[in-house]
């Protein structure tokens, strides 16, 4: 059995959630006191994600992905990452990288293929304002230990935002590149806590790649697969950048997610409206089957896409921070 949804998608990528807690507070994301945090004994336990994640491998699932919040302010997020590697699964992880200069080594021990770090600007003043602590010089140290400890390929993520850091996109590619990794661009989503998103903030991809275009020559890379991001090489190669038209490209037609939310609540799709609850069954003395039939009736619903261009578009109750990137 696979999880097959009604458009003939097959899901293999599963996302989980560890905390919805984090140690930033980006202003696309949350506001500056924070959001109301899940309770704590909310949260599935270890043993319970690791369970949840067995029965997903059962299902064809051959890639985990930890996110948050941030996922390593988790504190057991290293023995999260070792029981799942060892159930199979390729395992990786978005993370702020405010933990990974002291983490990245075993992470690197216990099995993390891959590390995606969110970086939206090297200004240290802007990465203030931006994010509302001082932690530009952690993030750094954070990347840098990321590649000594050998993950490849490491991406960097940035959201592109109008006035803020549109004017580093050819920066934060020339930083990336100089440590040998991939910078991505996101186009902003309307996911915020404060729901205060707008069209006219996001910066198209379109534009994104105009300025791109004017500081290297851009050739696309093939077939992208299921990754949401477009690729170019960046004057003839080998060093590529990727943007994620998330909003004016949406990739929905070939989306291979599923998400579990750190209070193991499934969602096929990050806009989704509704989610369904895995820890009666979970913490009720259900069975394995029974956590089968909400994983494959979850996917078994999913809609064609998020329609964030559509008028009738709603933005989901729970913002990025408790659903995971
Ligand atoms: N739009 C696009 N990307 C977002 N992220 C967080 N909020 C948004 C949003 N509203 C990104 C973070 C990180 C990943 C988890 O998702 O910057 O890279
Ligand atoms: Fe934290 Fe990520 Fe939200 Fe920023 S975007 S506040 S790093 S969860």
């Amino acid at each position: 059995m696979t999880l097959v949804d009604g458009f003939g998608r097959v899901h293999r990528d599963l996302r989980i959630s560890l905390t919805d807690k984090c140690s930033l507070r980006c202003t696309y994301c949350m506001p500056a006191e924070g959001v109301p945090w899940l309770e704590r004994d909310s949260i599935l336990t270890t043993d319970e994600i690791e369970r949840v994640a067995r029965v997903a491998v059962g299902l064809g699932v051959t890639e985990i992905r930890l996110t948050g919040g941030e996922p390593l302010v988790r504190k057991d997020a290293v023995e999260v990452v070792r029981r799942l590697a060892a159930l199979g699964p390729e395992v990786s992880m978005t993370t702020n990288g405010l933990r990974l200069a002291e983490l990245a080594v075993p992470l690197r021990e216990a099995g993390l293929a891959r590390v995606n770090v969110s970086l939206d600007t090297l200004d240290r003043a802007k990465f203030l304002e931006l994010t509302r602590r001082d932690r530009l010089d952690d993030v750094l140290a954070g990347i840098e230990a990321a590649r000594a400890a050998g993950f490849t390929p490491l991406k960097i993520n940035a959201v592109a935002m109008r006035d803020v850091n549109e004017d580093e996109i050819v920066d934060l590619v020339r930083y990336a590149v100089s440590l040998g990794a991939q910078l991505r661009f996101i186009e902003q989503m309307p996911l915020d806590a404060g729901h205060t998103w707008d069209r006219g903030h996001m910066v198209p991809g379109s534009e994104i790649l105009e300025r791109l275009g004017a500081a290297f020559r851009l050739e696309p890379v093939g077939d992208r697969g299921s990754s949401p991001a477009d690729t170019w090489t960046l004057d003839g190669g080998p060093a590529t950048v990727g943007v994620i038209a998330s909003v004016t490209a949406p990739f929905c037609a070939a989306c291979d997610r599923i998400r579990i939310t750190a209070d193991g609540h499934v969602r096929n799709c990050l806009f989704a409206r509704e989610e369904s609850d895995l820890v009666p069954v979970l913490r009720g003395g259900g069975t394995d089957d029974d956590l089968v039939r909400i994983l494959t009736s979850s996917i078994a619903a999913k809609r064609a896409g998020h329609g964030i261009d559509s008028p009738t578009f709603v933005q989901p109750i729970r913002p990025m921070s408790a659903i995971g990137g």
